[in-house]
């Protein structure tokens, strides 16, 4: 599957779940679970693999990306913390909702399909693979294992750390 094809359908899941959480039909304890791996899991091909490799199609949306992950991450912990009972657990839902379809639309409606114009199928189709098996490996491990604890670094922030690392090391001889 196309890498863009791939998030897409993340996307809609993620959508889903949090539609799911908001009506309070369900039990909201497993739903948060599977909402917060599918998130980490999507959040860090995004920010491991994608952006990196996108970046040259748009830096200024792929950097705001990096920040509105970072920003949706600490809505998630905050959620997370929160008791269903409490009375701002159903804003909090409503919040992270708000956040993530913004962020969603902007991929959707400006990214992927400039994404898509630059970058040939193949190679997408390439990367779709690799981000696909990164993601089941994340989402294996959980949102705990995925994201940094406290609330000082998120995992975009950590994200772009290793990537730096790794650009300003000198190529091997
Ligand atoms: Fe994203
Ligand atoms: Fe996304």
């Amino acid at each position: 599957m196309k890498a863009t094809a791939l998030l897409q359908s993340q996307h809609r899941k993620v959508e889903a779940l949090l539609k799911k959480l908001e009506s309070g039909r369900s039990e909201a304890g497993p739903l948060l679970e599977d909402l917060a791996d599918n998130l980490a899991a999507h959040m860090a091909i995004e920010q491991e693999l994608f952006y990196p490799r996108v970046k040259e199609v748009d830096a200024d949306l792929v950097n705001e990306s990096y920040e509105e992950h970072s920003v949706a991450e600490l809505a998630l912990k905050r959620l997370l913390a929160t008791d269903p009972e409490d009375d701002s657990f159903s804003a909090r839902v409503t919040t992270l909702k708000e956040l993530i379809e913004h962020h969603v639309e902007e991929e959707e409606q400006e990214l992927f399909p400039s994404v898509e114009e630059q970058i040939d199928e193949d190679e997408l189709a390439q990367l779709g693979k690799i981000m696909k098996a990164r993601f089941d490996e994340v989402c294996e491990g959980g949102f705990e294992a995925a994201v940094p604890k406290g609330w000082a670094r998120t995992s975009a922030d950590a994200s772009k750390k290793a990537l730096s690392r790794r650009k300003s090391k000198p190529a091997a001889a």
